[in-house]
């Protein structure tokens, strides 16, 4: 029973000690069991440190970044769509030409002929690998796409084909639109866009 009362009262001293002094404030640092990363050696943005040569500890946005600002958000160019709405863009907001074509032929071939094929058909090199459910961008419903609803499954990605924003600049989204709509076009001809003259000579 001695003992009993002897250890209850160590930790009654004991419990009081350590818990009674929760909440109030001591200017002595307390004992810290767990830091958490309470304290890091880091640098704080806009002060001076004199590891860079410029003297400062930030570095500045590297070039050619934009703001992340509504300017930026809302403009045909960046989002596909009519400014204030959401209604997408029928032609590309870029002008054509056989250098943004070339480009975009590049692009293409890098981007999304892996999964499209070089001719757009939907058959890839992934499809040999076992994704059988590419689009064929020669389907008269994709062939009829809003240029800017294209640019939005680019940037963003539709049902199972991931975003390739990462991957593709805005810039060269427009690119690949234009050569994609040669690719089209190239399968839409019929005998009256060719001149008379050489009608003779096409194979049957
Ligand atoms: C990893 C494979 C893959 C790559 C790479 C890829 N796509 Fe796709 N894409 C798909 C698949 C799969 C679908 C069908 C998506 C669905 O309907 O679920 C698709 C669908 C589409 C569609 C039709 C969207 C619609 O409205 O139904 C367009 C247009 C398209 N892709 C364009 C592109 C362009 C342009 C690129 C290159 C920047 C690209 N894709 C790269 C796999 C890919």
């Amino acid at each position: 029973m001695r003992y009993f009362l002897l250890i209850f009262v160590l930790c009654a001293v004991v419990v009081v000690a350590v818990a009674g002094k929760r909440g109030s404030i001591s200017r002595r640092p307390p004992i810290e069991v767990f830091p958490d990363m309470d304290r890091q050696p880091k640098l704080r943005p806009q002060t001076p440190n004199n590891f860079f040569a410029d003297g400062k500890s930030s570095r500045l946005p590297i070039a050619g970044t934009i703001a992340w600002d509504d300017h930026y958000q809302d403009t045909p160019l960046n989002t596909g769509r009519v400014s204030g709405t959401t209604n997408f863009v029928e032609v590309l907001p870029v002008e054509v030409s056989s250098k943004l074509l070339a480009r975009g032929q590049q692009r293409f071939n890098i981007n999304c002929s892996p999964c499209h094929g070089a001719q757009g058909e939907g058959n890839g090199v992934t499809k040999k690998l076992g994704m059988s459910v590419v689009a064929n961008l020669h389907d008269k419903r994709i062939v009829e796409l809003p240029d800017g609803e294209i640019f939005n499954t680019i940037t963003y990605g539709k049902g199972l084909m991931g975003s390739y924003a990462a991957n593709v600049t805005v810039e060269d989204r427009w690119a690949i639109i234009s050569y994609l709509r040669a690719l089209q076009l190239s399968r839409l001809g019929s005998i009256d866009d060719v001149p008379d003259q050489l009608r003779a000579t096409l194979k049957k």
